[in-house]
């Protein structure tokens, strides 16, 4: 039986209508990604690798990523400014100030892990307009999953999309095809908290002792978003960054990482919140904020307002 060929990312946004523009970004942030990988070794504790020219130990991985997206994303020529989770200010293409994207980035995400070999990510979140805008703007939102296998996974607002990298016959490493119009799980299996329970909200903390004593949920949780995202997109349930007492705005930034994994959340099925409203719904006119973060299945958001009501 001949095996059909596999479908790459981009033959996939053609496919699905993505227009060209916002094709070509995703497609080339997630070729810069890969070229990023192959140089992770050298960063892992700033002394396997060069030292600049004052003898200096490198720039830690965070660091370095943040620079090497950030440099490759401008040769796009599709970018006319980058909001980054590792620069105060945000980056003006200055060669390309009619560039038709706006967008954000968490570089490294969950760089606790780096030093475990666990799993982390990069985000991005892409809009039309300048900031500040809701994440209900956004016109695309991606992830890249650095894992024991590399999968991509975007939205442009049609549906939820992943890809593995693999490679083809000539030995070029490309995306291909996993699963289209992901729906997440129904009942959901698998619920990941952040923080310190002992400083969680009481009604909260009840709610999370129900996730396995009623709901029967099983605990992952890895410390890196993107992971804990990947989770529960595959196994459904709850995922949650809530406030404690010393951030009561939990830990997580609105505009680099909750508002684009949210868009990519809802359009597969899901509900977000913010402890107020859907985090698409959040207005922040300060780009650094950060807000509380549930993202589940229908069913157990709407549990979960009720447990805090
Ligand atoms: O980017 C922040 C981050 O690293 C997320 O990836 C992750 O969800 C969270 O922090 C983990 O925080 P903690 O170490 O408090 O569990
Ligand atoms: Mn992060």
């Amino acid at each position: 039986m001949e095996v059909a060929e596999p479908i790459t990312l981009y033959q996939h946004m053609e496919s699905r209508g993505v227009e060209t523009d916002l094709r070509n970004l995703i497609y080339s942030f997630a070729s810069i990604a890969l070229d990023a990988q192959h140089h992770f070794p050298k960063y892992l504790r700033g002394t396997l690798g060069d030292k600049n020219k004052y003898g200096e130990a490198v720039a830690k991985l965070d660091e370095w990523v943040n620079g090497y997206l950030c440099d490759n994303l401008v040769k796009t020529g599709l970018v006319r400014k980058i909001y980054s989770e590792e620069l105060r200010e945000p980056l003006l293409a200055t060669a390309n100030p009619k560039a038709p994207f706006v967008v954000t980035l968490d570089p490294l995400d969950g760089s606790s892990n780096i030093i475990t070999n666990n799993a982390f990510g990069s985000i991005v979140g892409v809009y039309k307009e300048d900031l500040p805008k809701k994440g209900k703007e956004l016109v695309a939102a991606f992830y890249k999953l650095y894992g024991p296998v590399n999968t991509l996974v975007y939205s442009t607002g049609d549906g939820t999309h992943e890809f593995v990298k693999h490679y083809d016959s000539e030995g070029n490493a490309r995306f291909y095809l996993l699963g289209e119009n992901l729906k997440i799980p129904e009942p959901g299996e698998v619920f990941g908290i952040g923080g310190d329970p002992t400083e969680w909200d009481a009604k909260f903390l009840k709610f999370a002792k129900d996730l396995f004593r009623v709901e029967r949920l099983k605990v992952r949780y890895c410390g890196t978003f993107v992971a804990d995202f990947s989770q529960i997109l595959h196994r459904g349930g709850i995922f949650a960054y809530p406030p404690t007492k010393k951030s009561p705005n939990g830990k997580l930034r609105l505009t680099y990482e909750a508002a684009p994994m949210a868009f990519i959340w809802e359009q597969a099925g899901g509900a977000s919140w913010s402890g107020k409203e859907s985090l698409l719904d959040v207005s922040a006119l300060d780009v650094d904020a950060r807000t509380p973060v549930y993202l589940g299945n229908k069913g157990l958001i709407e549990r979960l307002k009720l447990a805090l009501a």
